[in-house]
C-alpha cells in the first residue's frame, strides 16, 4: 500500500479555492462535483507543508532574493527525470507561466507580427497573443484514429509569417505527450524559417503509463527554444505562483527580463521558494505514488464510460491529468452541453470550446481528486444519460 494517502477528502469549499467557491459564480450551483480547474484535490507533499510552516514561523516576510538552493533544486530535479543539464545563467524566476508568455511575447515579437498556437489548447495562449496586439495563427491539432497529432504540413507555410510559436508539452487539454520524432521535426521547421519556440512544459512531470517527456529545449540549438517550466501543477502548488523560464540566448533573456523590469513585477515570495525548493528535493516519491494513482483512476473511469456511456469517446492520453471527452454524439451544442452535465449530472467540467477550434463537443474533465469522488461524478453522468435516452423515446 502506498504512504500516501490520496483517497483522503479534504474540504476544500469555503477556503477560497477557485474550483469550489466560483461554483455558484460559473455554474449556477455551489453543489455540482468540481472537475474543472486544473488544480488537485490531493494534499501536496508534507514536506513543502513543513518548510512553510517553517518560513512562516520566522515572522518577517520583507523582500526576498532566490537562493542558490532554489536553482540547484530545479537544475537536480531536471537532470535527474529529464536527463536535461539547466545552466543557472539560463534560468529566470518568474511569477507565473501564463505571465511569462505574455513577457516573452512583448520582448521577442513587435505588435502585428505573428504568433502561432495549436488549438484545441490551453485558452490564455489566444489572450497572450491577442491582448498583446500580435496576429493570431492558428494551426489546429489533426485528430486521428489514434489521437492528435501537429499538422506539421500546414505549420511549415504558417512558420513563413511568423516570430513566434507557442507549443504545449505535454498538451493541455488532449493529453498528449510528444514524441522525439514530432518534436525534432517542428525544430526543423523552425530552423529552417527562424520562427522561435516557446515550449509550456508545465504539465512536463504529469506522465501516465510510462510515457517519456522530452524537453524539447534539450533538442534544439540556443536561442531556439525556450522552455517554461514549474512545481506547481506537479505538486499542487499553482497559487504560491512561482514558475521559471529557461533562456539560452543571453539576447532573448536580457529582452524578457527587461519586460518584467517594465511591470515592476517579481516572483521573489519567501513562501514560493521555499515550498519549491521543498518539493523538488523531498517530494519525488509522492509524485510517483500520486502518478499511480492518476493512472489507476484514469483506467477505471475509461472502462466504467466504455461500459455505461461508450457514445461518449474518450481521448487516449499519455500525459496531465485531464481527460478529454468527446461528447459529439450526444448531439447537442456547447452550451446546451455544458447545462446537461451542470443540471442533470452535478458536474462542473470544463466546456471543450473554450479551448477554441476542435473543441465543440468536448469536455475537458480533471481526474486529480480522491477516486470515489471520481467514480460518483462518472455515476451522475451515466445516470444523467440514461435519464436523456428515457426521455428522448418517451
Ligand atoms: C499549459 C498551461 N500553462 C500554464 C498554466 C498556468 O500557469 P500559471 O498558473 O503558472 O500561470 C496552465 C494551468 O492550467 C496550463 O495548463
Amino acid at each position: 500500500m502506498s504512504q500516501f494517502d490520496f483517497d483522503q477528502r479534504l474540504q476544500r469549499a469555503a477556503t477560497g479555492a477557485q474550483k469550489y467557491d466560483n461554483r455558484k459564480a460559473l455554474f449556477g450551483r455551489d453543489d455540482v462535483i468540481p472537475l474543472w480547474v486544473a488544480d488537485m484535490d490531493f494534499a501536496c507533499p508534507s514536506a513543502v507543508t513543513a518548510a512553510l510552516q517553517a518560513r512562516a514561523a520566522h515572522p518577517i516576510y520583507g523582500y526576498h532574493l532566490f537562493p542558490d538552493t532554489l536553482y540547484q533544486a530545479i537544475q537536480a530535479w531536471y537532470l535527474k527525470r529529464f536527463d536535461w543539464q539547466i545552466n543557472k545563467t539560463d534560468l529566470m524566476m518568474c511569477p507565473g507561466v501564463v505571465p511569462s508568455i505574455h513577457a516573452c511575447i512583448n520582448a521577442l515579437t513587435e505588435p502585428g507580427d505573428g504568433v502561432i498556437v495549436q488549438p484545441p489548447v490551453y485558452f490564455p495562449f489566444f489572450s497572450a497573443v491577442t491582448e498583446t496586439g500580435r496576429k493570431l495563427i492558428e494551426n489546429p491539432l489533426l485528430a486521428t484514429e489514434n489521437g492528435y497529432r501537429m499538422n506539421l504540413v500546414s505549420l511549415a507555410e504558417q512558420a513563413r509569417h511568423a516570430k513566434l510559436f507557442i507549443l504545449c508539452s505535454p498538451h493541455n487539454p488532449v493529453g498528449r505527450v510528444w514524441d522525439e520524432y514530432e518534436l525534432r521535426a517542428l525544430l526543423a521547421i523552425a530552423e529552417q524559417t527562424g520562427l522561435v519556440i516557446l515550449s509550456d512544459e508545465i504539465h512536463a512531470d504529469l506522465l501516465l503509463a510510462q510515457s517519456q517527456h522530452t524537453p524539447l529545449a534539450k533538442l534544439a540549438a540556443p536561442g531556439q527554444v525556450i522552455t517554461a517550466i514549474s512545481a506547481s501543477k506537479t505538486f499542487n502548488i499553482a497559487g504560491l505562483n512561482l514558475s521559471s523560464l529557461v533562456v539560452p540566448d543571453p539576447a532573448q533573456k536580457q529582452a524578457i527580463d527587461a519586460e518584467f523590469k517594465r511591470w515592476h513585477v517579481s516572483a521573489a515570495n519567501p513562501f514560493s521558494i521555499v515550498a519549491t525548493e521543498a518539493a523538488y528535493r523531498s517530494g519525488e516519491a509522492w509524485l510517483d505514488a500520486l502518478l499511480d494513482y492518476v493512472e489507476q483512476t484514469r483506467q477505471q473511469v475509461c472502462a466504467f464510460f466504455a461500459a455505461q456511456m461508450p457514445f461518449i469517446r474518450i481521448t487516449p492520453i499519455q500525459g496531465t491529468y485531464l481527460l478529454w471527452l468527446d461528447c459529439r454524439a450526444l448531439k447537442m451544442n456547447d452550451n446546451a452541453l455544458q447545462n446537461f452535465w451542470v443540471q442533470q449530472a452535478g458536474v462542473g467540467l470544463s466546456p471543450g470550446s473554450l479551448f477554441g477550434t476542435g473543441g465543440n463537443g468536448f469536455m475537458r474533465m480533471n481526474l486529480a481528486a480522491p477516486r470515489n469522488m471520481i467514480l460518483q461524478a462518472c455515476q451522475q453522468m451515466a445516470e444523467a444519460c440514461e435519464q436523456l435516452r428515457y426521455q428522448q423515446q418517451s
